[in-house]
C-alpha cells in the first residue's frame, strides 16, 4: 500500500555522496526533508540541488535536514556536484542519495510508472523526529520545486506540533493562527493568553503563540 501521512517512513541503508546512510539513524533527533530527482545532468535538477545547498541553513535553523535521492549512480553523482557548484554557485553541501538499485524509490513509491517508467517524479517527503511522515508533495519532472514553500511546512508543521493551533492559507511565520476547533472556549482563554478574535464558533484567530 502506498505511503501514508503518519506512517513510520521506511528505514533503509544506501550509498550517498557522504557515504552510506542508515536513514533513521541518520535522521536521529532532527526533522528531514527526503526529496527526490527525476535523473542526473538535468537542467531543473540542476537548480533544484543548487537552491538548496543555499538554503542548508534555514534547514538546520528549523532542526532539519535534508537529503536528496537519483536513481543513477554514485560516481555520477559526484561528477554532477562539480557541474552544480560551477554553475549554481553552491557546492552541494548535504548528502544525495545514489540510488541505482531503486532500493530507496521503491519503498517511498517514488517512481509513477505512467509518467515515467524508470525516473524517480519529484517527490518531497517531511519526516519528524519521531520517523513518522508529516507530508508529502508530489510534482511532475518539468516543474521545479519551491524551497520556500516546503521551509513554510516546516514552519506550520513545528508549530502545530506543539501548541493547538493551524496555520490558515498562506500563513507565514509570524503571522496569525487558527485555533483549533476541537479547543472549547474555556480553554482556549486558558491556552491563548496572548487572546483571539472569535468570527465564528469555529474561526477562532489568535497570535502565533511560540513568538
Ligand atoms: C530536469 O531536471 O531538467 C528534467 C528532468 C527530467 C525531465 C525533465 C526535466
Amino acid at each position: 500500500m502506498a505511503l501514508q501521512l503518519g506512517d513510520t517512513a521506511p528505514d533503509f541503508t544506501q550509498d550517498s555522496t557522504e557515504g552510506p546512510i542508515r536513514f533513521h539513524e541518520w535522521i536521529g533527533n532532527s526533522w528531514c526533508v527526503l526529496f527526490s530527482h527525476p535523473k542526473n545532468f538535468t537542467p531543473v535538477c540542476t537548480t533544484e540541488l543548487g537552491a538548496v545547498a543555499k538554503l542548508k541553513g534555514e534547514f538546520a535553523k528549523r532542526n532539519c535536514k535534508v537529503i536528496g535521492l537519483s536513481v543513477d549512480p554514485l560516481a555520477d553523482h559526484q561528477a554532477w556536484a562539480k557541474d552544480i557548484e560551477e554553475t549554481q554557485g553552491a557546492a552541494l553541501n548535504f548528502p544525495l542519495l545514489a540510488d541505482g538499485d531503486r532500493k530507496v524509490s521503491d519503498l517511498y513509491g517514488m517512481i509513477h510508472p505512467k509518467a515515467n517508467d524508470t525516473l524517480t517524479v519529484r517527490s518531497v517527503f517531511m519526516i519528524g523526529p519521531d520517523k513518522k511522515v508529516k507530508l508529502m508533495i508530489t510534482y511532475p519532472a518539468s516543474t521545479g520545486r519551491n524551497f520556500a514553500e516546503i521551509l513554510r511546512v516546516l514552519d506550520s508543521l513545528q508549530l502545530t506540533a506543539n501548541y493547538k493551533v493551524a496555520t490558515p492559507v498562506n500563513w507565514e511565520h509570524g503571522q496569525d493562527c487558527i485555533i483549533v476547533p476541537a479547543v472549547p472556549d474555556a480553554e482556549a482563554d486558558r491556552l491563548f493568553p496572548k487572546g483571539y478574535k472569535r468570527l465564528k464558533p469555529y474561526l477562532r484567530v489568535t497570535p502565533q503563540p511560540n513568538l
